[in-house]
């Protein structure tokens, strides 16, 4: 990996307001909110406070740049993705800077920060290729008839984020829905504003014409609620837990029936097999649980270790945790900051409590760490069931929950008892025991010996109330699309 930079510890905070229309405009309420700085809980900026009325502006302009005769609608496809390729490069050009916003707004470390924007860049050029390439069919029908199909825009997308990844799954949801023609409302997470907002200006200086991409940062129970049952928002693809995605697409079903894709929650099992190498399967195990201070839809939360190997690997897994670095994110030698605000601080320290009382044993940490900020030391409990709290719940917290087992069946039906379905990971040598697990786990994402490797091209989403739907990739456009079916009457057979 390339030299990391030093980062700007104070990077000045240029944007506040809502962006509608290519403006920059207070909300309608004139009210703000606060975001803050998790490793104090101090507020860094206050934020313009959108809520329905500036929802209905937002989705006014990408409705009327989305109009016939629009510039958006008469703008060739290699435009588009010329555009999106300029967002690219303007993303490259600031990475230092929007790496240090992110870190500052959402505690996360700017080495993992830094490198986040890399894979902003990569989504935005790998739909910029796509915008020129979205092309329907022709297909033979009986008669005398030409019937073709035509992938269409859909119209307004609605997009609501969360706050784990903040201008990665900003470019996630615009990326592939200004690809096929889309104009966009999107709100940020309330929690991590700031990166969202600065990324809109550089969609306009870019050259997006005025109402194609529109951001209004708010609360979810208020802007994003606006966006979910508004009449003129036509799609909507969300990220954040399944309780809110069950209300956006109930939302959504009572208004317009407006399209859904869903990315939710997740309690994805990782499955060391007895012939594993325990010191690399350590690690990985490790990752994927800590990584991100455990905030991750698909965070390894359930770490199975067959009966062989357990007590060797729950002692150097423990090992491993105290050996991490916790601090200052900004320092490059912190391996993981804080949690991302004080409710997810209190809800991953009140799972930890369920831990202790259920009877797993708690092996390291268990406390907050330190006396500021939202830090929560690394913790590793080991003789973790599934009729716990920590071995069915969603943590999203430096949690790793150690399970023993003992051969395939029951591991298959152990890692299937989950209302999730988001990803499972295996650790083998054995290709018919990876076969095995990977065509009878239920799961959206599998991995064998490794974990979290993904590309812009490869479909993301979940089985069962891990969501609806896939994003990225070739699957992931079709949400974007609508499909129209033309057949024409022709004098001849064709
Ligand atoms: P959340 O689901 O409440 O928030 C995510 C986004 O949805 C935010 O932009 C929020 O403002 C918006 N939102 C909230 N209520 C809404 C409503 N009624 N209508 C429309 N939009 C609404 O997630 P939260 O509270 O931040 O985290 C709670 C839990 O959710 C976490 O502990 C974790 O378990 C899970 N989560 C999962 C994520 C994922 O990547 N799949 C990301 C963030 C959280
Ligand atoms: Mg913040």
């Amino acid at each position: 990996m390339a030299q990391i930079p030093t980062a700007i510890r104070e990077p000045e905070i240029k944007f506040t307001q809502l962006f509608i229309n290519n403006e920059w405009v207070n909300s309608v309420s004139g009210k703000t909110f606060p975001t803050l700085n998790p490793t104090n809980g101090k507020t860094i900026c206050d934020v313009q406070e959108g809520d329905k009325a500036d929802v209905d502006l937002a989705v006014a302009a990408a409705k009327k740049a989305f109009e016939f005769g629009s510039p958006w609608q008469k703008m060739d496809a290699s435009k588009r993705g010329a555009l999106l390729h300029k967002v690219a490069d303007l993303v490259e050009r600031d990475r230092l800077y929007l790496a240090s916003l992110e870190t500052l707004d959402c505690g996360k470390s700017f080495k993992d920060a830094y490198g986040e924007m890399a894979a902003v860049s990569n989504f935005l050029r790998y739909f910029a290729g796509w915008t020129d390439k979205i092309q329907g069919k022709t297909i033979p029908i009986d008669g005398a008839f030409f019937c073709y199909t035509r992938h269409e825009p859909v119209g307004v997308c609605g997009s609501i984020i969360p706050w784990n990844f903040p201008l990665v799954l900003f470019a996630l949801k615009l990326a592939p829905a200004l690809a096929c023609g889309n104009t966009v409302v999107l709100k940020p997470a309330e929690q991590t504003p700031l990166t969202a907002l600065y990324a809109a200006t550089l969609f306009k200086e870019a050259g997006f014409p005025a109402g194609v991409v529109n951001i209004v940062p708010g609360y979810g129970p208020t802007a994003g609620a606006a966006i979910s049952s508004h009449p003129d928002v036509n799609k909507i693809s969300f990220t954040g837990s399944t309780d809110v995605g069950q209300t956006i697409m109930a939302a959504a079903a009572r208004s317009n029936l407006k399209r859904v894709t869903l990315e939710l929650g997740g309690k994805s099992p990782l499955v060391v097999w007895k012939d594993a190498n325990i010191d690399t399967v350590v690690e990985w195990a490790h990752q994927a649980i800590f990584f991100n201070c455990g905030q991750v839809c698909t965070a390894g939360s359930r770490t199975y270790v067959h009966e062989d190997l357990y007590d060797e690997f729950v002692k150097k897994a423990v090992a491993r945790a105290k050996a991490k670095t916790i601090g200052d994110p900004f320092d490059t030698k912190s391996e993981y900051g804080p949690q991302v605000c004080e409710e997810q601080f209190n809800k991953v320290l009140e799972l930890i409590e369920s831990g202790k009382t259920e009877g797993a044993t708690l092996e390291t940490g268990g406390q907050r760490h330190g006396t500021d900020g939202y830090f929560v030391q690394p913790t590793v409990f080991s003789n973790v069931t599934e009729k716990m709290r920590i071995g069915r719940e969603e943590i999203f917290g430096p949690v790793q929950s150690i399970m023993k087992f003992k051969d395939m069946e029951e591991i298959i039906a152990r890692a299937n008892d989950t209302k999730y379905g988001l990803a499972a990971a295996i650790f083998t040598e054995d290709i018919d025991t990876a076969l095995t697990f990977t065509s009878r786990v239920k799961a959206g994402t599998v991995w064998v010996n490794c974990y979290f490797k993904t590309g812009p091209g490869a479909p993301f989403g979940g089985f069962g109330m891990s969501g609806i739907g896939r994003e990225c990739g070739e699957y992931g456009l079709q949400a974007y699309t609508e499909v129209k079916n033309v057949v024409m009457k022709t004098s001849v057979k064709l």
